[in-house]
């Protein structure tokens, strides 16, 4: 199975949104990261549901949503009414358990995400109710960081694991992901890649196929 491909918006050019989407579809893109940021669990405020709802109805492409927020348990419910995957930290201050089975309840796909600092196996009993793990490969906030290459064991322990309890769960990998560190990652056992600046600045279609002949 060849690796997937989820774009951050974060770097879209947002005056030009609809060409954006018209892009991303051309591209065929397997979905699109959505970064939910609130300005206290991370040092950065994005964008929330209102631009998710409007995207919604204007794509057909599988929305990956990464809530970087405090207590995303609050807030589950608004989001999974357009999320296609809808992921969360380990860190942010809710129930773990409840939530992801409250997001598999609610008819989305979930993902637990963890920050560069938590190791992978704090979140090894989550897994089986987890459809997609996204490890950060930079510190949540900003796009256009350096790849912290610290992050590969993490992804190549938790594929392991997956593995051993014959689980579909997905790894994402997110921060950071360009030319040079996207073999890296698939090297390591990432099954799915957000990239950011690295697609959106240029020519999109040619970097997601080189990203997907790794
Ligand atoms: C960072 C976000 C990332 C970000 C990635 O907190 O979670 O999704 O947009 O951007 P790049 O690919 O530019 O590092
Ligand atoms: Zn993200």
């Amino acid at each position: 199975m060849s690796v997937k491909i989820s774009p951050s918006l974060l770097a879209a050019d947002f005056i030009n949104l609809k060409n954006e989407l018209e892009r991303l579809e051309a591209s065929k893109t397997d979905m699109l990261h959505f970064d939910v940021m609130d300005g206290i669990f991370v040092p950065n405020i994005s964008f929330a549901n209102p631009i998710l709802k409007q995207i919604k109805e204007s794509t057909n492409i599988p929305l990956d949503v990464h809530l970087m927020i405090d207590r995303p348990h609050r807030y589950i419910k608004d989001f999974a009414k357009y999320a296609d995957f809808l992921g969360f930290h380990f860190e942010a201050g809710s129930d773990v358990k409840e939530t992801l089975e409250e997001i598999r309840a609610l008819g989305c796909k979930s993902c637990l995400t963890i920050k560069p600092k938590t190791k992978a196996e704090e979140i090894f009993e989550f897994l089986p109710l987890c459809d997609m793990v996204l490890v950060m490969s930079v510190e949540p906030g900003f796009g256009g960081q350096s790849f912290m290459p610290e992050s590969l064991p993490k992804v190549t322990a938790l594929s392991q694991e997956i593995q051993r309890l014959g689980l579909n769960t997905l790894v994402e990998i997110d921060g950071g992901i360009n030319g040079e560190t996207a073999p890296l990652a698939v090297k390591a056992g990432a099954d799915v890649l957000v990239a950011g600046s690295y697609l959106f600045t240029t020519d999109m279609k040619d970097r997601m196929e080189y990203l997907r002949s790794l």
